[in-house]
């Protein structure tokens, strides 16, 4: 599945998921397709960026035990820290958080934040019990080009602790590319790269 994206306003051809028009439905930077991709053209996906109604779910998410377990700072995230933590990356013009919807449910978040002028670093989370169905690689497609728009970067990264194997093959799998291993924390990592002129 690929998915491109200008997405300009409502009714502009945003691209094209295995011969499918995809149209911007309701928002700038939202997408309602169906998903042929997994053999059942009744699921409906949609994106739309994270609002603060979203703190609480990003809380839960963000303190799943595997979330944690597979950052660089494997502490409980606490409420008080986390709601301005989170108020300050949804007005952040540096931070867009997607949240990724299967029939009106949600079922994950990607992140991406500015590290420079042109890159931005992805933070993707998918909801325990929807693991391992393939939609991760999905919310990386449908998100990333949505986020080289709206934050103006052409590059954007995942950096996953080498042993996390799910988050590595989901990279891949979604047409990253490996750029090398870096250690952060001690912690040995491999870096995935997607950049706008890669098709
Ligand atoms: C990492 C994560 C986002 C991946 O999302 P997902 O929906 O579970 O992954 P997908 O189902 O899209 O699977 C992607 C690939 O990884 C493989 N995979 C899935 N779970 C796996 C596991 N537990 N161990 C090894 N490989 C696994 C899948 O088989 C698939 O490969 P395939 O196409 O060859 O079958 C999700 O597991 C998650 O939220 N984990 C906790 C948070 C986290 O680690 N985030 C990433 C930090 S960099």
């Amino acid at each position: 599945m690929e998915v491109s994206a200008i997405p300009l306003k409502e009714g502009d051809i945003l691209g094209e998921m295995e011969g499918q028009i995809v149209k911007p439905a309701f928002r700038q930077t939202s997408i309602v397709m169906t998903a042929e991709a997994l053999g059942d053209d009744s699921l409906l996906w949609r994106v739309r960026k994270a609002d603060s109604a979203d703190a609480d779910l990003l809380w839960r998410w963000a303190n799943d035990a595997d979330v944690r377990g597979n950052s660089f700072s494997p502490e409980p995230v606490l409420y008080p820290e986390h709601a301005p933590w989170v108020e300050g990356k949804l007005s952040s013009i540096n931070s867009a958080t997607y949240i990724v919807e299967l029939d009106n449910q949600a079922v994950g978040q990607v992140r991406y934040g500015k590290v420079g002028d042109t890159e931005a670093e992805i933070d993707i989370s998918i909801a325990q019990t929807d693991r391992s169905l393939g939609y991760g690689v999905i919310a990386l497609e449908l998100t990333q080009a949505l986020a080289m728009i709206d934050l103006g970067v052409s590059l954007v990264t995942g950096v996953v602790i080498a042993v996390n194997k799910a988050s590595c093959t989901m990279f891949l799998r979604a047409g990253f590319k490996e750029a090398g291993p870096r250690t952060i924390n001690g912690h040995e990592c491999r870096v995935f790269h997607s950049s706008s002129g890669d098709a």
